[in-house]
């Protein structure tokens, strides 16, 4: 008896391209169409590139299968030129990217993890001090300093008093201008270019023995990590990896300023958090986390040629897979809009189903290598601002658009006379 196999036709978007309409609904284009198809999975053309659109738990399990996709030609140039850095880690495939990997997760361990959670509630004390004497505070703007003391700290970079504003400014630049054009994309670039060179040069000093890092951080990880073949890696490209060090921790203020929206908007979560119980701090910031925008999606392309689910995957064909969907996919979630830490005693969390930072395996797939650092970073930050000071909250617009990327409240988050809790 022969066996048929059945093949579908994926579900494709009307139009030529759908660019302007991505650009328009930003975080929620890729949620629109599913929710119009009525698939999670669907076809149409970016850029003049056609795309296959996936979302969903067992769709995030297929974009995360390395034998299926791989990352090579996938990151736009333009994200490459801001936010990425190029040669780094994101870029790699198969052996390269496991050995890469191995060295960011090498910095994971439990002793600096516990090391960066003394740091930043040492960074907190330092600034609940100054914010005591201020009459407001912009809770998004602080944070980002607080966090590049913090970053500096903990991954081996010296940081000059007088350099804080200029690399804050740099630094903010790189994550908030990936997705820009003309001279926005252009200040982006640049920022990065000054970020590598600043990096690259501390590099060099480490590599003469001018500056000696601690064992075991990120400056002398990189300085002296040898690729797979054994090669020492330019001082351009250990700088990009510092950097995706440096660059997303200082990013950990956009969720802190979304912490603090989420306190301001749900009073009644303070209480909770009096007791400083470890299991309620962390079910606050996975909430944060599922339910504020962050990245969108991410791009992989076809290794091979491959089925699934009856559908026809052709090698080379750019997928992306829609993160911001997929957390707030109401077949996983219930009333996902709802901001609720009290849902994951119902809803565990799986590797696939809350992806604000990846899926997958930390060290097989190309999930965030600092998702624990983000995890301890904010609840830090949230023991600080619900049990440790006290502020009041002036008129303001909090509200935040689904349509900029990245999203960040419109005030940016300001607190009035802050003072310490006894
Ligand atoms: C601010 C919050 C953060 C968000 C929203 C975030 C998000 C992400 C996302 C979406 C990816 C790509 C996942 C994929 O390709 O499938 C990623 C990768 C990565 N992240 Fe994060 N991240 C954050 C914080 C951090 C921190 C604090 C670090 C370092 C301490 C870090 C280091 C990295 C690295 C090295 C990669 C590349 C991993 C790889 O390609 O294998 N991220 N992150």
């Amino acid at each position: 008896m022969m066996c048929l196999r059945e093949i579908k036709t994926m579900p494709k978007l009307e139009g030529k391209d759908h660019t302007a309409s991505m650009l328009r609904e930003g975080y929620q284009f890729l949620r629109n169409r599913r929710r119009g198809l009525q698939s999670n999975i669907f076809e149409t053309h970016l850029l003049g590139e056609q795309v296959i659109c996936l979302s969903g738990e067992k769709e995030a399990e297929l974009f995360y299968d390395t034998e299926k996709f791989v990352r090579k030609g996938a990151a736009p140039k333009r994200v490459q030129q801001t936010l990425l850095g190029e040669k780094g880690v994101q870029t790699l495939d198969g052996e390269a990217h496991r050995h890469r990997k191995q060295a960011f997760m090498s910095l994971m361990g439990a002793e600096q993890i516990q090391q960066l959670k003394v740091m930043a509630a040492g960074q907190w004390e330092r600034k609940l001090r100054d914010w005591e004497q201020q009459e407001e505070v912009n809770l998004y703007e602080e944070a980002q300093e607080l966090l590049l003391r913090l970053a500096c700290q903990w991954a081996g970079v010296p940081l000059k008093e007088k350099e804080v504003k200029e690399k804050q400014k740099a630094i903010v630049q790189l994550f908030e201008t990936p997705a820009t054009l003309g001279f926005t994309h252009w200040k982006g670039k640049k920022a990065r270019e000054e970020m590598e060179d600043w990096i690259g040069g501390l590099i060099k000093s480490v590599r003469t023995g001018a500056l000696i890092p601690f064992e075991g951080t990120a400056m002398q990880v990189f300085s002296f990590h040898r690729d797979e073949k054994g090669k020492l890696l330019s001082e351009k490209v250990a700088a990009v990896e510092v950097l995706n060090i440096i660059r997303p921790i200082v990013a950990i203020a956009i969720y802190i300023a979304f912490t603090g929206h989420a306190l301001i908007q749900h009073p009644e979560e303070c209480e909770k958090h009096a007791s400083g119980r470890e299991k309620n701090l962390q079910d606050f910031v996975q909430e944060v986390r599922r339910l504020y925008p962050f990245f969108p999606f991410n791009a992989a392309r076809v290794k091979d040629d491959f089925e699934w689910d009856g559908y026809k995957f052709k090698k080379g064909t750019l997928t992306i897979l829609d993160f911001y969907g997929t957390n707030h996919d109401p077949k996983l979630w219930n009333n996902p809009e709802v901001f609720d830490p009290s849902r994951f005693v119902d809803e565990p969390i799986t590797p696939y189903n809350l992806i604000p930072q990846g899926g997958g395996d930390y060290m097989e797939n190309h999930r965030c290598a600092g998702e624990w650092v983000t995890l301890e970073v904010m609840k830090v930050s949230l023991d600080y601002l619900a049990n440790r000071m006290m502020f009041e909250v002036p008129t303001q617009d909090l509200s935040y658009s689904l349509v900029d990327i990245p999203s960040i409240p419109k005030s940016e988050v300001i607190l009035k006379h802050v003072k310490r809790k006894n």
